[in-house]
């Protein structure tokens, strides 16, 4: 892969895999359909492409992309952040396995650690991983074999510290994994901070305009599978491990969606650096509205996380937030009286999104003491006029 030579990394996200292509002049990749290639002869190969579902030059070129920009050699792009993860924890785990992993989760996060992967026999347990001293007992009891991390995390927007929890995963031979998709590498790069991977749900920030469903993840360079862990391919290399497994499962996304995620990815600087500052003045105006009841924002100074976050993400802490209000029937109300925030799931898109978590994206994990309550709104803060969005939610919270 191409490399161009430059230092901030939105410069680096708008070149990296497109160099102009040599015969056409193409300024950016083309969309590569072919679902087979011409073979010279039988396994003569022209650039190690075979067939479409072992390797995808669309594909790989934003797989290579978003390696670099999370600053690794090795990315796998993945159909949905859901395929990525369960490739990831199929690469790294077997049974008899556990993972630890953050309390607060996305909720088919939550569903796959804590139901699907038990009954393939990977035991999970659920942590609070921001608080170190707990972390700590935690993991030097339980001796993981993966830690998984979400930070900022799904719905409540709590901090990790990255680099205290890759110390506590590496002292009990355990590998840290943490879910970059809310912060995305411009916010954060978690292998920078001692994480052996990590893993993206490219449907948000990354493709960004509510048009993709995608995942990716991106592996540590020189990264070996665990001793205990025996390859299913004979590699002991992680990367090369996993090129042969994701080709054997099939879990390959569609040339047409990673073209659109790469190209997200050349607009995603500039898109982070809005969405925190809307999400910033949004978080601020709620934490002073008197129908609002508590606001998660780590960009608040008030917010448990801000400390960790000033440290970790100075570039900004996102563009999702969450708050509640004094009943359910009151948040239900105000989810359907927003006129610019559109009442539907998901995140990083152009459009502000409203959504009621424990009904929606967080079912799995409704009520109950650490569930989601049915008080918690999400709001994902767009790229509109600030002030437009707050007078929306203004006329909204007046109809509560
Ligand atoms: C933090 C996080 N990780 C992973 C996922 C799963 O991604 P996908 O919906 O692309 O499968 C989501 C989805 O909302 C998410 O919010």
């Amino acid at each position: 892969m191409d490399s161009p030579d430059c230092h901030d990394l939105a410069t680096l996200a708008i070149h990296i895999g497109c160099a102009p292509d040599p015969v056409t002049g193409d300024v950016v990749p083309p969309i590569h359909v072919a679902s087979t290639y011409v073979q010279d002869r039988p396994g003569q190969l022209r650039d190690g492409y075979e067939y479409g579902r072992c390797a995808n030059p669309t594909t790989n070129a934003f797989a290579g992309a978003i390696a670099a920009l999370e600053g690794a050699r090795n990315g796998f792009a993945f159909p949905s952040g859901m395929s990525a993860e369960d490739t990831l924890i199929r690469l790294l785990a077997r049974p008899g396995d556990q993972v630890v992993h953050s309390t607060d989760v996305y909720g088919g996060t939550h569903k796959l650690l804590s139901v699907i992967k038990p009954a393939e026999g990977i035991a999970s347990e659920s942590v609070d991983l921001t608080d170190v001293d707990v972390a700590a007992c935690a993991i030097r009891r339980a001796r993981p074999q993966i830690v998984w991390v979400e930070t900022p995390s799904n719905p409540f927007l709590t901090v990790t510290d990255i680099a205290a929890i890759a110390e506590l995963t590496h002292e009990v031979g355990g590998l840290l994994v943490v879910d970059n998709t809310f912060a995305t590498p411009v916010l954060q790069r978690p292998l920078d901070l001692g994480a052996d991977a990590v893993v993206h749900s490219t449907t948000k920030y990354v493709a960004g305009h509510s048009d993709v469903v995608g995942g990716a993840f991106v592996l540590r360079d020189d990264l070996t599978l665990p001793a205990h862990v025996t390859p299913f391919f004979d590699e002991a290399d992680a990367a090369a491990e996993a090129v042969k497994l994701q080709m054997t499962l099939g879990h390959v996304p569609s040339p047409r969606d990673t073209y659109l995620a790469h190209r997200g990815l050349k607009t995603l600087a500039l898109r982070v650096e809005r969405h925190c500052e809307n999400a910033q003045r949004v978080a601020e105006y709620l934490a002073e509205h008197p129908k609002v009841t508590s606001v998660h924002y780590p960009g608040l100074a008030s917010d448990p996380g801000h400390g960790i976050a000033r440290r970790q993400n100075p570039r900004g802490v996102g563009g999702v937030l969450s708050f509640q209000v004094a009943t359910e029937e009151a948040a239900i109300r105000l989810s359907t009286r927003t006129r610019l925030f559109t009442l539907a799931a998901s995140l990083g898109a152009p459009e502000s999104l409203i959504e009621h978590p424990a009904i929606m994206t967080h079912s799995t994990r409704a009520g109950g003491v650490g569930g989601v309550p049915g008080t918690l709104l999400r709001l994902a803060v767009g790229l509109e006029d600030a002030g437009d969005l707050i007078a929306d939610l203004e006329q909204a919270l007046a109809q509560i």
